[in-house]
């Protein structure tokens, strides 16, 4: 993210404080139609063209440091593994015997010089997935090994993230993640460790759990501390949309948070003392000191949210299990100041207080997903402060296909003329 950019937030952030009214010129939505969350059909569009063609995290290199180190991976349905080859890059295929369908690899984390199916002992190489051997192979009329590769999945990483794609043609995930690459690419995120994890299952639809984190203004409502004050003020939270689905939100701090800070005003970024916190490396101290000294978070189209902060981070991720269950995960990342498995204490108030956070943002949404259902619920009404939940709901339609999405159910496509320009 180029310095200019930081000093622009910080300028939108003062205009979202000053005015008034959404701006000028700004459309009126509809409601979001309730049956997005309920209707199976439209489920089972999401499925088989949004998550069978996005680009999804599905672990750290770091899980996979050396050639034929691997782990397993089932969250997009099909079972799949991803493995180092011996030219060092990661790839990923689908964890599927090509003789009889047993699984390759059984364990989630292992290390093999070759995939050899436990059933009969088929051997596929780690490196390109080729059928290598097979056993009592002359009693097979015909077997064309080149037929029985195992299938890959699209796999590139970025900020030592593997992501995955099941479309075998996916654009490369260079070029679909495009300017909001620019919230992480300032950060050395490579070389920070995993600090803790947590998962829950919530019963509702994936979209409901990933709304709760695209929009700041339930903030004070729902996460004020015993003394009744929040950290943010959600009049201060500057949004940026970006091509493919993906947005960004930067919120100033409460007047309360600024004192405890010891900052002179919520626009005065600096460094901060996070005592025994070590701070991410990089080399755009303005970028870092805007993460100090406000809540900053990048959405990854369709189901990552990165809180990002000064000293490490949070990625969550939302899973949908079936159309009215979701797994959310969340990975803290950070600069490793801690040795062995037993965190320091700095690491365990933090989590206990994400955590805090996250289980006060679980509350609302099983009850919501019951609503959704409920006849009582006409649609979703949408401000403007939730226009990122809008920017999501039209990539998704964007990605199914406008023509495939019963007419009730459409969203008008309305934010093009907001997006982030992409001169990076
Ligand atoms: S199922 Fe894998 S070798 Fe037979
Ligand atoms: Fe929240």
């Amino acid at each position: 993210m180029k310095k200019t950019t930081v000093q622009e937030i910080k300028e939108k952030i003062h205009y979202e404080i000053s005015r008034t009214a959404p701006p000028e010129g700004f459309p009126k939505f509809h409601d979001i139609p309730r049956g997005r969350y309920i209707s199976e059909e439209f489920y089972n569009l999401e499925q088989e063209f949004v998550f069978a063609n996005s680009w999804v995290i599905a672990g750290r290199e770091d899980d996979v440091l050396e050639p034929g180190d691997f782990i397993t991976f089932k969250k997009l349905g099909e079972p799949m593994l991803i493995i180092r080859g011996k030219d060092g890059k990661v790839r990923c295929f689908y964890n599927t015997c090509q003789h009889r369908g047993a699984p390759v690899v059984r364990d989630e984390k292992g290390s093999s010089k070759r995939l050899r199916c436990q059933y009969h002992s088929w051997s596929y190489d780690i490196t390109n997935g080729a059928l290598v051997a097979v056993p009592d192979e002359h009693d097979f009329v015909d077997l064309d090994r080149t037929e029985r590769c195992l299938p890959q999945v699209s796999c590139e990483t970025f900020a030592g993230f593997i992501f995955i794609n099941k479309n075998p043609k996916a654009e490369p995930l260079n070029e679909s993640l495009g300017k909001a690459r620019e919230m992480l690419d300032p950060l050395d995120c490579e070389s920070l460790k995993e600090v803790y994890r947590e998962s829950m299952i919530i019963p509702c639809n994936w979209k409901v759990t990933a709304e709760a984190f695209l929009e700041v203004y339930h903030f004070k409502h729902i996460h004020s501390n015993k003394e009744g004050w929040a950290t943010l003020d959600s009049k201060r939270a500057a949004m940026g949309l970006y091509r493919g689905g993906h947005s960004r939100m930067i919120t100033g701090y409460s007047d309360q948070h600024v004192q405890k800070s010891n900052m002179e005003a919520w626009d005065d970024w600096k460094p901060l003392d996070n005592g025994d916190f070590k701070t991410v490396q990089s080399t755009n101290q303005d970028f870092l000191n805007m993460l100090d000294c406000t809540s900053t978070a990048v959405s990854y189209f369709p189901n990552t949210i990165i809180p990002l902060g000064a000293f490490g981070f949070p990625i969550l991720l939302f899973w949908p299990i079936d159309i009215r269950t979701t797994l959310l995960e969340w990975f803290y990342y950070a600069p490793q100041d801690w040795e062995g498995d037993e965190l320091p204490l700095h690491w365990k108030i933090r989590s206990k207080q994400f955590n805090q956070i996250m289980d006060e943002d679980k509350y609302n949404m099983a009850p919501m997903q019951e609503s959704l259902e409920s006849k009582a619920f006409t649609g979703v009404p949408i401000n403007y402060q939730e226009r990122r939940i809008w920017h999501l709901h039209e990539e998704i339609d964007r990605m199914i296909g406008v023509e495939r999405i019963q007419e009730e159910l459409r969203m008008d496509q309305l934010m093009e003329p907001y997006l982030e320009n992409s001169d990076v």
